[in-house]
């Protein structure tokens, strides 16, 4: 194992609803290791042009918005928030109406290039769990450990329904289906960034495993490359 004291970038990337959200925050904070949540910066985005009115083709206009956009996280308490230009948006950037288009926003090269460039800033000097889709592909292509994680379509449905619950979002189970199957057809086939395995990425099926079962199979990957204790 080398650098093991220094600085490093965990990348978990996967589709949607495979767990990595919850797996990175665990690791994070298991190990003190700051989290980064990735997509909830796309849907910061989403929702500011949602505030504005701002169409997907007004180029323009999202450039103007990706000046001046100011995304926050803090940890209060144990739970993250995300503040969007000074307000607690943690709630709204889960809402049906940032859902449907923050597929299609994550695709504008212009959106895409801010937020890496944001990425790339925040991690410096850090060591960092980063959570997300192209982490390993094009955020930190050089990221010390990749993580893959995948689950069939039914399965990470269900669980972004019963998250919704406990977080009190009423979205019907058939409605988070379709939408995760859009999502998915959108984030592959997209000629910016699709969503795909980085090729040294170790892949995870996680369809049959709990949520327990798989942070101990990626603890036991990421302490092959960087050591979580020092
Ligand atoms: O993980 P999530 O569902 O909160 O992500 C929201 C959207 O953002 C999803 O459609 C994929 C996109 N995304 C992305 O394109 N690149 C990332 N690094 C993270 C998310």
């Amino acid at each position: 194992m080398e650098n093991m004291c220094k600085n490093y970038v965990i990348a978990i990337d996967g589709e949607a609803g495979t767990g990595k959200s919850s797996l990175a925050k665990n690791i994070a904070k298991k190990y003190k290791i700051v989290y980064m949540d990735t997509g909830a910066m796309y849907r910061c985005v989403t929702l500011n042009m949602i505030w504005e009115e701002i169409s997907l083709d007004e180029i323009y206009k999202i450039e103007r918005l990706l000046e001046n956009i100011k995304i926050d996280m803090e940890n209060e308490d144990g739970e993250d928030k995300f503040y969007l230009n000074g307000i607690d948006v943690t709630k709204q950037i889960r809402e049906k109406q940032v859902n449907d288009l923050v597929s299609q926003v994550s695709h504008i090269p212009v959106v895409r290039e801010r937020m890496v460039e944001l990425q790339r800033k925040l991690a410096k000097g850090k060591k960092i769990v980063m959570e997300g889709r192209d982490i390993g592909t094009n955020v930190f292509p050089n990221a010390k450990v990749k993580i893959y994680l995948t689950a069939t379509a039914q399965e990470r449905a269900k669980r972004r329904y019963e998250q919704n619950k406990e977080k009190g979002i009423n979205i019907p189970y058939e409605e988070i289906l379709n939408n995760v199957i859009f999502r998915d057809r959108n984030d592959k086939s997209s000629s910016v960034a699709p969503l795909k395995k980085a090729d040294d990425a170790f892949e995870l099926d996680t369809t049959n495993y709990t949520l327990e079962e798989v942070e101990k199979i990626v603890v036991e990957k990421i302490r092959e490359k960087v050591d979580l204790d020092a």
